[in-house]
């Protein structure tokens, strides 16, 4: 099995939570805006446990969430089938599947970063639709309270030259704190696809 999938499962194997997924706070903030563009197709990338697809499956939009773990896949299904909500799960390297996304309004990505999807991204979104973005800055490398990688952190700047053909509808850097006490420090944006 790919180590990166091999990972993650053990990884939500060992810690699956019996609580529901929380859903980001950058999404529930935006949630006037997402409602407008409802019904809508989203596609959630890098879910886990799909507190993202959950959260807008549940305003309005037919979610695929995509992730390489079936272990987490698999909780969200279930849960979203408990809830009779419409999502549909994926299990896909999204490192070697850059051209898969086919079309949707709504992007949404937390905590993943793989710079190679980011034009497949911009692709997939139709005219309109939004990219909701969140990942650790490079003030986190100060702040972690474990040793963390560089290369799993975006400043600002390439992120907004990344998507400067996108109209930025809302960014931060900030300071946040997990559920489970961890300081983290992060980039997030709103842009949109200009029509
Ligand atoms: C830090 S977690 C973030 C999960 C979720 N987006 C969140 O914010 O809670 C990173 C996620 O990326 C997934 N992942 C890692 N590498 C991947 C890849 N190459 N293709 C697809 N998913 C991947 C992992 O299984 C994991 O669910």
């Amino acid at each position: 099995m790919n180590t990166t999938r091999a990972k993650w499962n053990q990884k939500y194997q060992s810690t699956l939570p019996t609580g529901e997924p929380v859903p980001p706070a950058w999404l529930v903030t935006h949630e006037e805006l997402l409602r407008e563009h409802v019904p809508a197709q989203a596609t959630c990338l890098a879910c886990g446990l799909g507190g993202d697809a959950l959260f807008l499956a549940a305003i309005g939009f037919n979610v695929t969430a995509i992730d390489i773990s079936e272990i987490a896949l698999l909780s969200l299904q279930q849960r979203a089938e408990e809830k009779r909500l419409p999502v549909r799960t994926v299990q896909s390297d999204l490192e070697k599947a850059t051209t898969c996304l086919g079309t949707c309004d709504v992007i949404t990505s937390f905590y993943f970063l793989q710079k190679s999807l980011w034009p497949e991204m911009k692709r997939a979104l139709r005219p309109g639709g939004l990219l909701f973005f969140e990942t650790f800055s490079p003030a986190h490398l100060q702040i972690s309270a474990r040793p963390f990688k560089a290369a799993f952190t975006v400043g600002s700047s390439e992120l907004l030259t990344a998507f400067s053909d996108f109209t930025l509808l809302d960014q931060r850097e900030t300071t946040t704190v997990t559920a489970s006490g961890h300081k983290r420090a992060v980039v997030s944006i709103v842009a949109q696809k200009r029509t």
